[in-house]
């Protein structure tokens, strides 16, 4: 899915392109990046024992430029670094307390792709009350409250145990708030993971122009 959105962009021209990838663990998708022969590729991830993995994987693949360093991502405020072409937020946000300042960060972030990738909760639609029954609302999506407080020891899981997992709209709304341009959810290919078939999780392009 991540190829099929990128390399119809990006095919002709890898050797100039620089990534980051925004909670990159074992930095698997970023090293795919890297195979294509980007000019430069980032991994930021929180776990310093997952950066040593992927530091250890990126030298025995040879892949000189990838480069992965610790951080945490919602430290940042996406000023750190020049902006990227391409930016990666995959299986991140819906461990996140603060989900929306995530994407804001990765707006900062990106000068071409963002894609971001998220489990995903129950929609809600519709209009509710504001203030008073006389004024209303329109709702753009929800957010569904994930206790990940026991679930410190996953290493794959929240750094701070509340989570907010978004519905689908909810990011697709959001992401053009922030001023991306154009956002889609990505079509499936037929090999699709059983998440993504049942609509349980999505990958997300928003494209700033
Ligand atoms: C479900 S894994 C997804 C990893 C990878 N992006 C992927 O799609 O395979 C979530 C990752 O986010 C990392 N993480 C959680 N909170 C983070 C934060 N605030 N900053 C950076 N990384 C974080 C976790 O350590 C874990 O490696």
């Amino acid at each position: 899915m991540i190829s099929g959105a990128l390399d119809p962009l990006f095919a002709d021209k890898w050797h100039d392109i620089r990534c980051v990838d925004l909670a990159c663990n074992q930095g698997f998708f970023s090293m795919e990046l890297a195979r294509k022969g980007c000019r430069e590729v980032l991994g930021i991830e929180a776990r310093q024992e997952t950066v040593n993995e992927a530091n250890l994987m990126r030298d025995c693949l040879g892949l000189m430029n990838a480069t992965y360093v610790q951080g945490d991502v919602m430290a940042m405020d996406g000023s750190e670094y020049e902006a990227f072409d391409i930016v990666l937020m995959l299986g991140l946000i819906y461990h996140l307390e603060n989900p929306v300042g995530a994407l804001r960060i990765a707006k900062a972030m990106t000068k071409g792709v963002l894609l971001v990738e998220s489990q995903v909760g129950p929609e809600i639609e519709g209009k509710i009350d504001w203030g008073t029954c006389e004024m209303q609302q329109p709702v753009h999506g929800a957010f569904t409250i994930i206790d990940e407080t026991e679930q410190f020891a996953n290493p794959l899981g929240s750094v701070t145990g509340i989570a907010l997992c978004p519905s689908p709209q909810a990011i697709v709304w959001i992401l053009k708030a922030l001023g991306f341009a154009r956002v889609e959810i990505l079509p499936l290919p037929d090999n699709a993971y059983e998440q993504f078939v049942a609509g349980k999780r999505v990958m997300i392009a928003a494209y700033t122009a």
